[in-house]
């Protein structure tokens, strides 16, 4: 049997805190080298582009794929969005497919929750810190999430280069999180912040990285193109630079590979991985004073774990609808 699961039934049992603790496990088991993590194959189709993201982590018993597309005239040709995603989940002792869920949700939780993990490991540990989140869009959402999970935070402040977006982040997510939101009218606003999430669809420097404060933590989720960048090569000069994979940031992050390009720095600006940081094999953060930033491209291990715990607490609750097929 094949169990299906709507966005609305993913939503239902998908909880950030779930998130972050599976993505913890995933993370350490990429570290210890048991994780099977492909490169993401693309085909262009002449409309599109799209995308499988296949995964195993034998230690979650957790096999999956997710086929995303990137279709840009969807909304005006067809009236659907832009990217779809779907995962395809496997028993791994039979490598029979047991379920196919919505992938959008699942995808925005689980960047969500790769933020949340590095802000546990690499933000300052004081109370009542400030989270201020670059972009009022879809992951901007689940990124003060993520955040708030990691950390006290006491206020947050949103900056969208659309201020009727930031306004409805904040009434949402005020609602949603039970945080104090102010909306800034300025890039330079933003700076004030203990914990700032880059999440917008922005190609070139959102921000000056000189005005950025001592102590500052960063999660960098927006660009992940060669080609394109939310930070300038300044902040990240500044900064102690951990990937979620250095292989992938050094094929697809153009915050690091246009610096790296233009002969600012080179890759040994990499200072860790994720995971190396999480199992202890590497330090992340040394002083109160330090700028630590964590850039994330997004790695299937995220979706097959998350798609793991999703399928199993469905099951627990009796949600979806099985079929034979
Ligand atoms: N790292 C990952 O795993 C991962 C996963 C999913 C999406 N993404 C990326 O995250 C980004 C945001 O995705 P989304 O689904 O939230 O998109 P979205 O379109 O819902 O939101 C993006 C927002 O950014 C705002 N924006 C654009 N330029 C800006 C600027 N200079 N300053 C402030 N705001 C600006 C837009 O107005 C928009 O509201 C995209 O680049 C997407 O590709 C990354």
């Amino acid at each position: 049997m094949v169990l299906l699961l709507t966005r609305d039934d993913v939503i239902s049992v998908l909880q950030m805190k779930d998130c972050i603790n599976v993505l913890e496990k995933a993370f350490t088991e990429l570290a210890e080298g048991s994780a099977v993590l492909p490169l993401r194959i693309g085909i262009k189709p002449p409309e599109g582009l799209s995308l499988y993201m296949p995964a195993y982590l034998p230690g979650m018993n957790a096999l999956a794929c997710k086929v995303v597309t990137v279709y840009k005239n969807n909304p005006t040709k067809h009236n659907m969005p832009t990217t779809i995603g779907k995962v395809l989940l496997q028993d791994s002792e039979t490598g029979n497919v047991i379920s196919i869920m919505d992938g959008g949700y699942l995808t925005a939780v689980r960047t969500g929750a790769v933020s949340g993990l590095a802000t546990k490991y690499l933000a300052r540990e004081e109370e009542g810190q400030v989270a201020g989140i670059f972009g009022a869009g879809v992951q901007a959402k689940m990124q003060l999430w993520g955040v708030s999970e990691a950390r006290n935070i006491s206020k947050a402040i949103v900056f969208d280069k659309f201020p009727e977006a930031s306004e409805k982040f904040a009434a949402e997510m005020e609602e949603k999180l039970g945080i104090p939101i102010e909306v800034a009218r300025s890039a330079d606003d933003m700076l004030q912040a203990d914990i700032i999430c880059t999440a917008t669809s922005s190609p070139d420097p959102i921000f000056d990285g000189s005005k950025v404060k001592e102590g500052a933590h960063i999660n960098g989720i927006g660009s992940h193109t060669p080609n394109a960048r939310e930070l300038d090569t300044t902040i990240v000069k500044r900064s102690m630079f951990i990937a979620d994979s250095k292989d992938g940031c050094l094929s697809e992050a153009g915050d690091i590979m246009i610096p790296i390009q233009n002969g600012e720095l080179t890759e040994d600006h990499i200072h860790a991985e994720l995971g190396e940081i999480v199992t202890g094999r590497k330090t992340g953060r040394t002083s109160k004073e330090q700028i630590t930033l964590f850039k994330s491209n997004g790695l299937a291990i995220q979706d097959a774990a998350t798609a793991k715990l999703v399928y199993d607490m469905a099951k627990e609750k009796g949600i979806g609808k099985e079929i034979d097929i």
